[in-house]
């Protein structure tokens, strides 16, 4: 008798009849947390009644030790609240607000001689909701490799829900089209993952403060449970770390309907701030460059009759740069190793030495007498270990020559990383990788020894970190204009309708917009061109924000239409503050943003290969004053297929009172300078 109530007893125990729950809302108490621990770890959160992330698995498993999971309770749990704000030195806007409720849930489990703990800070905010893991030293565990993380985001209706995505752990990293589905059929995404409930209510997964750690990417594993997946090393482990050690932050931006997503800080208010001190050398600005011109094949990288960066053809675009006031002269091609195949060797690549028809010192120095910067560019082709070697003695080289700015690539497949290990032995990474994700902010901690800042391509997914690092200027990691020139196919027109839902949520993209010219191969929609108006090239330059903006066409073509360029030269890249106002994910949005330590406002409205008529009011203009409003728009009979020049440029005076109505041609656009009288 005595032994089955014993043993009953420790069923009843094992299986945690004083389940313990505890909860928390946002500062506005719409958003709910609820964490529990009945079974093992787990939580769920709600908005407004409305159920978000249904009951979700909390934990993580190691390869020699016992996994933080079944049997793991709450052993104490602390709230706080704090509200402050702070400032961007570049960025959206100047300042950003941080209110949060925030609860750290220790979990704990008695084993024999040990007490195992872990915790979860959880942190509230109006626009979501997030999380991280802190595992402090513990008996047991000192070396850590993490073989799986439990993190599940449940959500309900998976086959009512809509999602946009890009599969994850594919061969082309981050640059992939689109898909629009139901929630139900992905399988492996990568982050932002957006998507939106049968309600309206728009939800996105992500994470910030990546650093010395796996991404995360979600894997459906069962209908409507999505789960963390982060990206292994080589040899199948997924984070090689020691206690105590932080898990990024992973998070759920929340908002009623879809612009909310597009004015959430989240990301950045989880990130640490700057660690760089004094960064005013870091300068947002726009630029043209040796660029496009290669990528429709009127030039090469390599040497020969068509090379483009030539001495004197960097010092012809830096005449047009100083000319049009733009501040820097990218040149790509300019270093030896271009010859051959680069893309599966990067070993070719020597960072110090220029082709012979190239004169760094000359051009930098007619650069600096011009006012216009050179900005570096090293591809590495994936070969970080060659990069890492030179790396010290390539930044230096540029420093020398005034470079401020170094464009770095890393075209490789994803999963052909090359890192070489001490032993020389040869190991294929992922680009998302614990490995990656530490090469890549190695690369923008030694620039800012030398006050240069980096644009990745090819990059690691943002994850906020231009707060701790503002040198870390902008990055692509989706597909950006390059695939109009040679994509299969190239950027349908719902593309620049998307990536402001999905990448753009986590942080500036280099997507190098102005694409003047769409005739290169011919027009018809078949065609590699961009597959929009030219006014919605210009409306990119408002829409996609990035602190540094290529105007990516070749001069000839801007000195053909220098009436449309104006828009170009006037735009800024900084800004005080920025508003998304209207918008649908894959369908249209509007941006209004206001230029930093200025009083002009710019404008950017994009639509999806429908037509359509957007009424905008003017309400976010300074109530005291008139401004001239010079529009850039679709012409009565433009289209994007066969006559996508066609723009009407317009001046009209008007107030905070008025409402603008903007006709949007099919892949069309709207571009606007409200400049204060
Ligand atoms: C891919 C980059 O995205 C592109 O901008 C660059 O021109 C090529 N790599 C060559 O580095
Ligand atoms: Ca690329």
């Amino acid at each position: 008798m005595n032994k089955i109530i014993i043993s009953l007893s420790l069923l009843l125990f094992s299986n945690n009849i004083f389940a313990q729950t505890v909860e928390l809302s946002s500062p506005d108490g719409k958003i709910v947390l609820s964490v529990n621990d009945e079974g093992k770890p787990s939580y769920k959160i709600s908005l407004s009644g409305e159920s978000i992330i249904k009951t979700s698995c909390l934990g993580m498993a190691f390869k020699n030790t016992m996994p933080f999971s079944d049997g793991f309770t709450i052993s104490s749990s602390q709230e706080k609240s704090a509200k402050s704000v702070w400032q961007l030195p570049w960025g959206e806007r100047k300042n950003v607000t941080d209110h949060h409720n925030e609860l750290l849930v220790t979990f704990s489990k008695n084993d024999k001689s040990n007490t195992n703990k872990f915790k979860v800070r959880f942190r509230l905010f109006n626009d979501g909701v997030g999380f991280r893991y802190e595992v402090p030293k513990q008996e047991g565990l000192d070396q850590v490799e993490i073989i799986n993380e439990f993190t599940e985001f449940a959500i309900n209706d998976e086959k009512k829900a809509t999602a946009w995505w890009i599969p994850a752990r594919g061969w082309n990293r981050y640059e992939y089209i689109y898909n629009t589905t139901d929630v139900a059929s992905v399988d492996r995404a990568h982050t932002p993952f957006t998507f939106k409930l049968d309600s309206g209510t728009h939800i996105s997964i992500h994470e910030a403060a990546l650093v010395d750690y796996a991404a995360m990417t979600i894997n459906q594993k069962r209908p409507g449970v999505l789960k963390a997946d982060l990206t292994p090393w080589s040899d199948g482990i997924l984070v090689k770390t020691k206690t105590d050690f932080k898990s990024p932050w992973r998070t759920i931006q929340i908002s009623k309907d879809a612009v909310g997503l597009l004015n959430s800080d989240l990301i950045l208010n989880l990130n640490e701030p700057n660690k760089l001190g004094d960064v005013s050398w870091v300068e947002p600005a726009k630029y043209v460059g040796i660029w496009w011109g290669m990528h429709i094949n009127a030039n090469t990288w390599g040497s020969g009759a068509k090379h483009g960066a030539t001495t004197s053809e960097a010092m012809r675009y830096i005449d047009f740069a100083a000319e049009h006031e733009f501040a820097g002269v990218l040149v790509e091609g300019w270093n030896v190793g271009w010859d051959g195949d680069w893309f599966f060797n990067g070993d070719v690549f020597n960072f110090s030495k220029p082709y012979d028809d190239f004169d760094i010192a000359a051009v930098s120095a007619y650069g600096k007498k011009k006012g216009v910067q050179l900005i570096g560019h090293h591809e590495t082709s994936g070969n970080v270990t060659n990069y890492r070697n030179q790396m010290s003695d390539a930044y230096a080289l540029y420093e020398k020559h005034g470079v401020k700015q170094i464009k770095t690539g890393y075209v490789a497949d994803g999963g052909d990383i090359k890192r070489i290990d001490k032993n020389g032995i040869v190991h294929k990474e992922w680009h998302d990788s614990q490995f990656m994700v530490s090469e890549y902010l190695h690369s923008v901690t030694e620039a800012a020894k030398h006050k240069i800042s980096i644009n990745t391509h090819e990059p690691i997914k943002d994850t906020g970190l231009r707060r701790t690092y503002p040198n870390w200027i902008s990055r692509e990691g989706a597909r950006g204009q390059e695939f109009n020139a040679w994509g299969t196919p190239p950027n349908p027109p719902e593309h620049t309708t998307i990536l402001p839902f999905t990448r753009m949520l986590s942080g500036p993209m280099d997507f190098t917009p102005g694409i003047f010219d769409m005739s290169f191969n011919g027009l018809g929609d078949k065609s590699n061109r961009p597959q929009t108006t030219l006014s919605k090239q210009l409306a990119l330059y408002v829409v996609l924000y990035s602190p540094i903006q290529m105007a990516a066409d070749l001069p000839k073509n801007y000195q053909a239409n220098l009436a449309a360029f104006q828009f170009i030269k006037d735009v800024p890249t900084n800004w005080e503050e920025s508003k998304a106002i209207a918008g649908e994910v894959g369908e249209y949005v509007v941006f209004a943003r206001q230029k930093r330590d200025g009083d002009d406002w710019f404008v950017g409205a994009l639509t999806d290969e429908k037509a359509r008529t957007i009424t905008m009011k003017l309400d976010f203009l300074d109530k005291s004053k008139r401004y001239q409003a010079q529009i850039y728009r679709d012409g009565k009979n433009a289209e994007w297929i066969n006559n996508p020049y066609e723009m009407i440029i317009e001046n009209k005076i008007v107030t905070a009172k008025d409402e603008l109505i903007l006709p949007l041609a099919t892949s069309g656009g709207a571009a606007i300078r409200f400049k204060a009288l």
